[in-house]
Formats: C-alpha cells, sequence, structure tokens
C-alpha cells in the first residue's frame, strides 16, 4: 500500500513536470507585412533562427507573411492587447500610434543606410524604443533596413513635381506622408498596405512608393512601369514584441528575445548592402524604367522640408528633437 502510494505520488510528479515542460515551450507568432525574399522576411527568418538557438530549441517563433495576421497597422493593436506576439512592419505604421516615431518619418531627414543604423542604433532609437512601449504598448526589438522609398508608378516617367500633378498616389495611413505629398501639389490616397497591390492592379490608384526590395518581393513590376529615384524617406521597419507578451517572459527568454532581435538588426543592414543593387538591376531587366528626379530632386526636397517639418515638430517631441537628429548627422539645424 505504501509502495502503491509512492508509486501514485512519484507518477504525479513526474505527470506534473512533464507538463510543466510542454507547457512551457512556445511557438511564438510573428506577423510580417511583406512577401518572401523581402528585407522584412530576411529579418524575421535571422531572428526566428537566433531565438531558436539562444533557448536551445525550446522555443520558436514562426512568420506569417504576405499580412496573413492582419494590416500592419492593425497588427500594432493586436500586438498592443497581447493577441498577437511579434509583428514586422514598417515604421511609418507605427508613427499613428506613438507619434515620436515621426522623427524617422519626416521627408530627408535619414539620407543613407549609414545614418539609418546610427540614429536607431544609438540613443535616440532607444528613446524611441522606450516612447514606443508607453505609447502603444509594443517594443521594438529589432530594426529592418529596407532603402529608401522610390516611387512607382503605372502612368509614365515621372521626373519632376510638375511630372506628378494628376497621378493618383497611394501612401500609407501616415499624417507626415500625406503632408509631404500635399506639398508637391498631391492629394494622395491613403490606404493599407495589405490592400495595395489590388489596387494597382486594378488601376484605382496609378502609383505608391516603397523601397526596390520591396517592390521586388512584392512583384509590383507586374502592374507598376516607371519608378523615380525619390529619396525622401529611408525605409526602417521595426521588429516588435507585444510589451504584455514581452513582461511575461522569464528573464532568460526576454534577453533571449533581445539577443535575437540584435543579431537580426546586424544581419538586415549586411542583407540590404549586398542585396540592393542587384535587386534594382532586375527591375530593369523585368521592363521597369527607372529615372532620377531632375536638379537632384531640389524642389521636391524644398517644398517637403519647408512645408513638413514645421508641421511636425510638435508631435514629434518638439523642434529641438529634429535638431538634435540633424546634429547628430553632422547637419546644419533649423
Ligand atoms: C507601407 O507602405 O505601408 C509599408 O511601407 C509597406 C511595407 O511594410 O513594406
Amino acid at each position: 500500500n505504501k509502495i502503491a502510494k509512492v508509486l501514485s505520488l512519484s507518477t504525479a510528479v513526474l505527470f506534473s513536470a512533464g507538463l510543466t515542460v510542454m507547457a512551457e515551450a512556445k511557438t511564438f507568432k510573428v506577423a510580417v507585412g511583406d512577401a518572401g525574399g523581402s528585407p522584412q522576411h530576411e529579418l524575421g527568418k535571422k531572428f526566428a533562427e537566433a531565438f531558436k538557438e539562444k533557448t536551445g530549441g525550446k522555443h520558436k517563433a514562426k512568420l506569417f507573411l504576405n499580412g496573413q495576421l492582419g494590416s500592419e497597422q492593425d497588427t500594432v493593436n493586436d500586438a498592443a492587447i497581447g493577441s498577437l506576439d511579434f509583428s514586422i512592419l514598417a515604421i511609418n505604421n507605427i508613427t499613428p500610434f506613438s507619434p515620436t516615431v515621426g522623427v524617422f518619418t519626416l521627408p530627408y531627414v535619414i539620407q543613407s543606410l549609414d545614418e539609418a543604423v546610427e540614429l536607431t542604433q544609438g540613443e535616440v532609437g532607444q528613446e524611441l524604443v522606450e516612447n514606443t512601449v508607453r505609447d502603444a504598448g509594443v517594443r521594438i526589438i529589432g530594426w529592418t533596413y529596407s532603402g529608401f522609398r522610390v516611387l512607382s508608378n503605372s502612368k509614365k516617367p515621372i521626373k519632376s513635381v510638375e511630372d506628378l500633378q494628376g497621378v493618383v498616389v497611394r501612401v500609407p495611413k501616415n499624417e507626415i506622408m500625406i503632408d509631404t505629398y500635399k506639398s508637391w501639389g498631391v492629394n494622395p490616397t491613403p490606404m493599407a498596405w495589405s490592400e495595395t497591390f489590388t489596387a494597382l492592379q486594378q488601376r484605382v490608384v496609378d502609383a505608391q512608393d516603397n523601397p526596390y526590395m520591396t517592390i521586388h518581393s512584392m512583384k509590383f513590376y507586374e502592374v507598376q512601369d516607371y519608378i523615380t529615384n525619390l529619396r525622401y524617406i529611408f525605409s526602417i521597419e521595426p521588429l516588435i514584441v507585444s510589451e504584455a507578451v514581452f513582461q511575461d517572459q522569464k528573464p532568460a527568454i526576454q534577453k533571449a528575445i533581445l539577443e535575437a532581435g540584435k543579431e537580426a538588426t546586424q544581419h538586415s543592414a549586411q542583407f540590404l548592402r549586398d542585396s540592393e543593387a542587384a535587386i534594382k538591376k532586375d527591375l530593369a531587366a523585368k521592363g521597369m524604367q527607372i529615372h532620377d528626379p531632375v536638379n537632384g530632386e531640389k524642389e521636391f526636397i524644398d517644398r517637403a522640408t519647408q512645408a513638413v517639418w514645421p508641421k511636425f515638430y510638435d508631435s514629434i517631441g518638439g523642434k529641438d528633437k529634429l535638431n538634435r537628429v540633424l546634429r547628430l548627422l553632422g547637419r546644419s539645424e533649423v
């Protein structure tokens, strides 16, 4: 009788220990706005690989590509309430929830990959991480670097502000980008990313802007013929984790999440350096005509910086904040 009791007790202990182990092993969901082969996907793959390795293979991160888990802006809400674990999305789709990240969306502030790396990985980036936790309930744990958002369209070569008149341009639901196009004399059409390909295909809109890498991975060359090399926004696409989910994890898992995010970030910068030129060449080989804006983009730059920057000083946290960024980048203050 005693032996039976000991046996059943030890079975119970073993069983519950087994359950604990099973309950602890987890597959986290990662929403990805873009398609396979995109910089977002590349960052996500690296994150998943590093996270698995850092947890000894116990925990996994599973990617859901092509906006399968909702539009990029919806994934911020879902992560904020803890119904989604992670999301990789363009920074412009976080700005509506945490306006200070707008400093990275202001036209013509970030002018190269090196500047994007310096800002995101330095103190300005760290501050934005904290603000985004506070304002949006999500924590940025990695940064995808995707390149300049160039303008694609199905109508004609566009080289000047004048050429742009009358073209129907889709933009993300982002006030800074809407106002930038307005400064160029165009009233753009705000639309979720997940609806953009179909809208271009059905000619509801003529044009949109996104990096070469995104245009390529999303196969926009099937429905767009021309590209203008605008450099108004360098696209940065953070990997966010739900703050509620993050705070629920043991310190070792939190550490693995943060470290895997850092590794993926380093990888993303290298991926862009290694791939963008070939991708651009391939888009040309697929028939896209690529044009530079006239006069070194001067009219686009002057109009956007003069009209848009002052309008958003308050929302980004004051004019001083922009000046700090400009100083860090070695540019003249405003
Ligand atoms: C957008 O245009 O909404 C985003 O930049 C798309 C993306 O995440 O690639």
